[in-house]
Parts: C-alpha cells; sequence; structure tokens
C-alpha cells in the first residue's frame, strides 16, 4: 500500500477496509440501495470505487454541481452519458439496448442525449439497462457520489425515478455516497410520508476515521513501501494533528516523501487549513449568515448548545433566539462540519478544529 494523491481504484491500494469492502460488494450486488456516508476525506470515493472495480457500473460525481446555483436534469443526464459510454467497448449490444430509448443517441462510442429533456424518458432508460442487465446476466450499479448536491436541480426530481428503479428493476442497483451525511438524508426524504422513497430500506455503511493504532501503522507501512525511515517522534506528531483522516494522512505521507524533513508536518497542515478554509468558507457563503463563522469559533474545545448561544450573544452583543441557534447547528451538522457527541457539539475535522479560533471568510461575505 502507498500513498496516493487520489481516490484508490484498486482493493489492493485500499489500507484495512476489508469488512468495508464485503459488505459493499453484497450490497451492491443484493440490495436496491446502499448508502456510504461519513466525514469529508475518510476514503468513502476510495473504498466505492475500488470494491466496485470489477462489478458493471455507472459512476457519477455530483460534486461537480457542487458550486453551481443550481442544475438541470440535461446536467445530470450528460454526465451519466458520458459514464454510461465507458461500457460501450465491453458490450456492442448495450448500443441495441439503448437504440430504443427516445432521445438518446450514440455516435461511435459517445452516447448523448439530443433534443430537450422533456421529449427522454428516463425510467425507459432505466427500462433498457435493465433489459441488457438481465439479458447479460449481470448486474449495473449506478454510483452516484456527493449525491446530496443533486438536491439544486431545479425542474424535475430524480426521486420517483430512483424509487421506480427500486421497486422494479431488479437488475439496478444504486450506491449513494455522501459527506453532508443529513444534506443527503434530506435530500433522499426517507422519513417523509410523502416522498417517494418513504420505508424504502437502504443498507447503509458508515465510514469512520481510522484508529490511534491504525493511522500509525499507516503511516509506517507507506514509508516503508517508498523506503524512507522517518522517526516515530514525526509519525506520532502527525497523528496527533491530522487523527484518522486518511486524506490528510496520505497528504502527509506524500508531502514527507517529496522532500523529507521535520518541516513536511507543517506545510502539511497549512495545505489541508487552505482547504478546510475554503470548503467552510463557501458554506458560509452559501448560507448568507456570518453566525456560521461565530458558532465555528465557539467551538474549539467543543460546547454544548448553551455555551454556543452565549457565545453568540456575547459576540453580538443581543439576545439571539433559541430557535436560531438550534438551526445553525443543525446547519453545521447536516453539511458535516460538527457532529453531536453527547452534550457537545465538536468540529469533525482535526484541521477545521486547529484553525476553528482564526477563520474569519472576510471575503466570503
Ligand atoms: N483505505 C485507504 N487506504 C489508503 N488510502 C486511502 C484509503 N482511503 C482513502 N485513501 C486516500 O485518502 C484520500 C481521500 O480519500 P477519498 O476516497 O477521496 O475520501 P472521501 O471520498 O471520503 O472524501 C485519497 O487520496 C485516497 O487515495
Ligand atoms: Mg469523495
Amino acid at each position: 500500500m502507498a500513498f496516493l494523491d487520489r481516490p484508490a481504484e484498486d482493493p489492493s491500494e485500499l489500507y484495512d477496509r476489508e469488512a468495508e469492502i464485503k459488505q459493499l460488494r453484497f450490497s451492491a450486488l443484493n440490495r436496491a440501495v446502499t448508502l456510504v456516508v461519513g466525514f469529508r476525506r475518510v476514503g468513502k470515493t476510495s473504498l466505492v470505487k475500488a470494491a466496485t472495480k470489477d462489478i458493471v457500473r455507472v459512476y457519477i460525481d455530483a460534486r461537480r454541481f457542487e458550486g453551481m446555483a443550481y442544475m438541470t436534469v440535461r446536467d445530470f443526464l450528460n454526465e451519466f452519458a458520458k459514464s454510461l459510454s465507458q461500457l460501450l467497448p465491453f458490450s456492442r449490444r448495450l448500443i441495441d439496448f439503448l437504440s430504443r430509448v427516445r432521445g438518446l443517441s450514440i455516435m461511435g462510442l459517445t452516447i448523448e442525449f439530443s433534443g430537450s429533456a422533456r421529449d427522454i424518458s428516463i425510467p425507459s432508460l432505466f427500462d433498457a439497462l435493465n433489459d441488457w442487465a438481465l439479458s447479460e446476466g449481470k448486474h449495473l450499479v449506478v454510483i452516484i457520489d456527493e449525491v446530496q448536491e443533486l438536491s439544486r436541480m431545479r425542474g424535475f426530481n430524480l426521486l420517483p425515478v430512483f424509487a421506480y428503479v427500486y421497486d422494479n428493476l431488479r437488475n439496478i442497483s444504486f450506491i449513494f455516497a455522501g459527506s453532508k451525511v443529513g444534506m443527503l438524508y434530506n435530500y433522499l426524504r426517507l422519513n417523509n410520508p410523502d416522498s417517494p422513497l418513504y420505508g424504502r430500506y437502504m443498507e447503509v455503511i458508515e465510514l469512520r476515521p481510522f484508529t490511534r493504532e491504525q493511522s500509525l501503522d499507516f503511516l509506517r507501512r507507506g514509508f516503508d513501501k517508498a523506503g524512507i525511515a522517518v522517526s516515530e517522534n514525526i509519525i506520532d506528531r502527525a497523528v496527533d494533528e491530522l487523527d484518522g483522516v486518511v486524506g490528510w494522512l496520505s497528504l502527509f505521507g506524500l508531502t514527507y516523501i517529496s522532500n523529507p524533513g521535520p518541516e513536511a508536518l507543517n506545510r502539511t497542515i497549512s495545505i489541508a487549513s487552505g482547504i478546510v478554509e475554503e470548503e467552510f468558507c463557501n458554506f458560509v457563503r452559501a448560507m448568507g449568515s456570518r453566525r456560521y463563522v461565530l458558532v465555528i469559533n465557539a467551538l474549539k474545545q467543543g460546547a454544548t448548545w448553551s455555551e454556543v448561544k452565549r457565545y453568540l450573544e456575547l459576540r453580538e452583543g443581543r439576545p439571539i433566539s433559541d430557535s436560531e441557534v438550534t438551526k445553525l447547528l443543525r446547519r453545521l451538522v447536516d453539511n458535516g462540519f460538527i457532529m453531536k457527541v453527547d452534550n457537545q457539539y465538536v468540529i469533525a475535522d482535526p484541521i477545521l478544529r486547529r484553525i476553528s479560533d482564526r477563520v474569519r471568510c472576510r471575503d466570503k461575505l
């Protein structure tokens, strides 16, 4: 296992995660929908890609839509077509099945949706894919990574399509992955009796950070593989700062290897801080309220609901309603920035925790 600068594609590239791979492979082939949830950079995309490497799949990265104010079903279909095109070289018969789908055209090895979105029947696209999979004795897995970003789709609701596939098409299943776990559940509206997906069983795989022991072992092995000797002291300090977040540990490993020395940890923290601050401040801008910054400032060591409220009132010099405090905290939880542990709200990511009292997001509002 070597340190990677991008998501893993093969199980052999993954440290640990054997149990999750096994569960995901079983679930992908035997359950209609599998949810893979966990905080940013914990290894969801890597797990999903590696575990489904030899399974017929369509992979859509909905992060593409993250920065957009809104998206259309057309944007989604274009991504779908791009990924589906990659299956054509392996099955000429797929073309026969797809040619029945209205609004879809195939040129060489490229699938495109032409005509207006209204001309395209998405259920019939999935019907054709299911018939094809059935005829080949295969199972097609449709993976939508960071699926909650599809909530910005306007003019079309994909949930009835997902429900249709769930109920009728046995040779197709979905894997939905997401870092913003609350947003993911809000999007799928599983607990809402009016929702198309209400009451449907979904297998949930929650990916957790590595334990301290695993993190130390992960770094030792990575350096070993690179043929570089690194002192236990440095490895220890790296895990103190980066916790069990595999994305940060990998970044540290790569940074150290490219330029060995005790400074590598500081360089890693500085790069990671930039990334995290940008992500958080983008969220603050999208929400349009500085109060999220104040809450994060208050949470450096973790805090209770009342402590957060008191802090906000102190900083603003005026009363703030209970419902406002609850809303701020809930949105931060839903977007995967903080979590509730017993009575305390704590910042999930070690880097955001580290810089939390200094974050200002000045130019973002
Ligand atoms: N089990 C693992 N073993 C080794 N490296 C991993 C593992 N999981 C993730 N990584 C690495 O960590 C980084 C972040 O992983 P990624 O899958 O993109 O996380 P997520 O999708 O949860 O944000 C990538 O560079 C990836 O290669
Ligand atoms: Mg990912």
